[in-house]
């Protein structure tokens, strides 16, 4: 199980081949948070055991991992490790504590800028930090046997810089905001010394087993455009540009999530990830246009959709694969994680759905593009 030199051979490379650009015979489809509350088996696991155990021993972490992909048999075309974004401020020194019905709690957020030097280690060795991250992958993709690609993720410099500050979720971010407008040197440093760690974290889950990967700025649009372009993007580019420098041969498609920062779009298409993911403030035509087939399109389904009954459901998910097209640079997805008390039942229905239609959608591609074929030969 330790053995990251050989792993099954991949039965099903959908959305590798999506990430790529290269044709792919209906869209693949995966939910961000599919391993999770969501599911009776994941919540009977909680019971016995705390959310960051769970992490932190590989075996627990696979199966997880795993629980959607077998509920769903067939269903997703990608498995995401189980983790989280929050354990790079732990691998950087901080206490994070996840509180059930809350969410995570930081006992001593950064207040000010001198913090840092206290309470941030000096130098971080992902491998003695985060090596329960790599041995859970490298177990996963054995377990996967092959059936889909297994995603590794990282949480954003700045997300993990707010969360960092304040301490847990906000409705404002003052705190943070505070710091990037009155101390922008020193969040440049804080930003600046998450990427580092960011950047040894995903080349080691890449070395561990994981066959693409996932940036979350899951606070991207608490930034306005201007600061986004400051203290965001190019910490997002510098992500990509070494992650790929490093890996060389090896590297893998990355995807880049910055959800609420519509205004980013077309920035977000040009510094080296191969999918952008959507949240659902977009239509497929508009992001289209924007991205001009630069890159691979995820998403983007409102998750609320879920909460709508089937009629709801089937109506916005074939909406949704129809506009993004089906068989180039699509990966269906929602358009962020799926909620905790959304029946298994929906869930379901969405990737019949998005299967169903993707299929049909291909299949009319086809035809087109034999009638046109047709009229060249005539
Ligand atoms: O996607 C998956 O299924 C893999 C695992 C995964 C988790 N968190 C497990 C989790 C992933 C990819 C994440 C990412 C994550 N974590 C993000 C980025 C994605 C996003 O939603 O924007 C963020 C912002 C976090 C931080 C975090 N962790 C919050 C805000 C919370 C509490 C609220 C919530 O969404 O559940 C968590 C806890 C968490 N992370 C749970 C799970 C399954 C539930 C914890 C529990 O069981 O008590």
């Amino acid at each position: 199980m330790t053995d990251t030199t050989s792993f099954p051979p991949l039965k099903n490379d959908l959305i590798i081949r999506a990430a790529r650009g290269e044709k792919t015979e209906r869209a693949p489809v995966w939910v961000m948070r599919q391993a999770g509350r969501y599911l009776p088996e994941f919540r009977a696991e909680r019971v016995e055991n705390d959310f960051f155990k769970i992490c932190r021993t590989p075996e627990l972490a696979t199966k997880v991992t795993l629980q959607p992909i077998d509920r769903y048999d067939g269903l997703l075309d990608a498995s995401i490790i189980f983790s989280d974004i929050l354990v790079i401020p732990q691998a950087m020194g901080m206490t994070v504590e996840m509180v059930p019905g809350k969410g995570p709690h930081f006992p001593t957020p950064l207040v000010v800028p001198a913090d840092m030097a206290v309470q941030l280690k000096e130098k971080v060795d992902v491998h003695k930090e985060l090596q329960y991250v790599f041995d859970a992958i490298t177990m996963t993709r054995h377990a996967l046997n092959g059936r889909v690609p297994l995603i590794g993720f990282v949480g954003a410099p700045w997300t993990l810089m707010a969360y960092m500050i304040e301490g847990g979720g906000s409705k404002t971010l003052s705190k943070a905001k505070e710091w990037i407008f009155k101390h922008p040197k020193e969040s440049h440093e804080l930003l600046g010394r998450i990427t580092d760690v960011c950047v040894d974290f995903l080349i080691g889950q890449v070395h561990a087993g994981a066959q693409m990967l996932q940036v979350f700025e899951s606070w991207g649009g608490e930034l306005g455009p201007h600061d986004f372009e400051h203290f965001s993007l190019p910490y997002l580019a510098q992500i990509a540009k070494r992650v790929k420098s490093e890996l060389g041969e090896k590297a893998v498609p990355m995807t880049v999530f910055a959800k609420g920062s519509w205004y980013a779009v077309d920035k977000l298409s040009v510094i080296g990830y191969e999918t952008v993911s959507l949240d659902w403030t977009h239509t497929p035509e508009s992001a289209k246009a924007i991205t001009q087939g630069r890159v691979t399109l995820q998403g983007n389904m409102d998750p609320n959709v879920l909460y709508g009954g089937d009629e709801a459901i089937v109506a916005a998910a074939t909406r949704m694969v129809r506009g993004f097209g089906s068989t180039r640079r699509y990966i269906a997805n929602l358009g962020h994680g799926i909620l905790p008390t959304v029946p298994v039942e929906a869930m379901e229905l969405f990737l019949k759905t998005v299967h169903r239609v993707g299929l049909e959608v291909a299949a009319e591609e086809k035809a087109a593009e034999d009638a046109n074929d047709m009229k060249i030969i005539g």
